[in-house]
């Protein structure tokens, strides 16, 4: 059970890190800063510790930059057209901060807020955030718990539960980007991926709102059913590819039952490793680390573009908003909860 110091807001507000392991060696190092991965480390084919996930060095970058690596995204992640909801007839207006649209909940998202820990022990954290009526515009004063365990299994279990006093919207995910040879060995293009998806939401826009419609995955660029490197298609000439500058959407995943199925499978050739996806949730988003070109990671390392690939489990991306998507709505006092569990092991 390890507590370290790892800086401080720009208010002053002191940050740790905090380690959590299992008995074979597979760890994750989590911050209280948007409570974040910041390392996850698992054996590779030979049985070398491979850190899977990029993260910053520094409290600063976590603060400043808009990548949200490995960061707990919150109250809703991803994008809500014209940063405006409308819940019973009122209209809550939220922050502007992608174009008109609103992204991952706005300026002072809870990926940017310190949350306090619950529990601790050698294998399990437990952040909670307290959010108030009307922050950053959504209504209801909302309790929320992150708990992030590591499994005898070599499984990263992420679990959500938070209520809110009023009825609200609640789209939770987390944005670890994996990198399955390591954090700084380049570009995830070789990486291989299947999604259990024969549906995705395409957007209408560079803009990234989708546009309504669930469209076959076959015959396109999408179809991830049967494992292919994540590189494959990545460069075709599809409109939707050019609008996200690489994957940068929402998959309809093909469920069979309300609770945990696998969804997702990536694997890295090189290091052997193995990663299987497991949710509860409807969605999956496919981001290809469009965005990432210079940012300053871990050691000083300088990231290049696609050095990641997240698969964030949530509701579909506008659902708030949009009448042919599943909408996510939290009554009051009733609690919210997903599970979201990464499993590791090689081949
Ligand atoms: C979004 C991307 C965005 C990234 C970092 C992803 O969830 O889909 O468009 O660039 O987060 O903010």
């Amino acid at each position: 059970m390890d507590k370290q110091h790892f800086g401080a807001t720009e208010k002053g507000m002191e940050v740790s890190k905090y380690t959590i392991e299992n008995t074979k060696g597979m760890q994750a190092v989590v911050t209280d800063f948007g409570a974040a991965v910041v390392d996850l480390l698992v054996p590779d084919r030979d049985g070398n510790m491979v850190d899977v996930s990029l993260g910053y060095d520094n409290v600063e970058s976590y603060n400043k930059e808009t990548t949200y690596f490995g960061a707990t995204v919150g109250p809703y992640a991803n994008r809500i057209s014209d940063a405006k909801i409308e819940i019973d007839g009122t209209v809550y207006k939220l922050d502007e901060n992608d174009n008109e649209n609103n992204l991952h909940s706005g300026f002072s998202t809870w990926a940017k807020q310190v949350w306090k820990v619950k529990e601790h022990t050698a294998n399990k954290i437990v952040f909670t955030y307290q959010a108030g009526h009307l922050e950053q515009g959504f209504p209801g004063n909302i309790t929320c718990d992150v708990t992030y365990e590591i499994t005898e299994n070599n499984e990263l279990a992420i679990s959500y539960y938070a209520v809110s006093d009023q009825k609200t919207t609640l789209n939770m995910t987390n944005h670890t980007y994996f990198n399955l040879n390591g954090c700084v060995s380049g570009d995830v293009l070789g990486q291989e991926l299947m999604i259990k998806a024969s549906n995705y939401t395409p957007v209408k826009s560079s803009k990234a709102i989708p546009t309504g419609e669930k469209a076959p995955v076959e015959g396109t660029p999408f179809d991830f059913r049967v494992a292919k490197p994540i590189g494959r298609d990545i460069h075709a000439d599809n409109k939707q590819l050019i609008y996200g500058n690489g994957y940068d959407h929402n998959f309809v995943i093909d469920k069979e039952t309300d609770g945990m199925e696998k969804v997702a499978e990536a694997y890295a050739p090189e290091s052997g490793i193995v990663m299987d996806v497991w949710t509860d949730c409807i969605g999956i988003q496919l981001y290809t680390g469009n965005f990432i070109e210079g940012q300053i990671g871990k050691n000083g390392h300088k990231h290049v573009k696609h050095e990641g690939f997240c698969l964030e489990t949530q509701y579909f991306p506008n659902s708030i908003n949009e009448p042919n998507f599943v909408r996510p709505i939290t009554e009051a006092n009733v609690p919210y909860e997903t599970k979201t569990v990464y499993a590791f092991g090689t081949k």
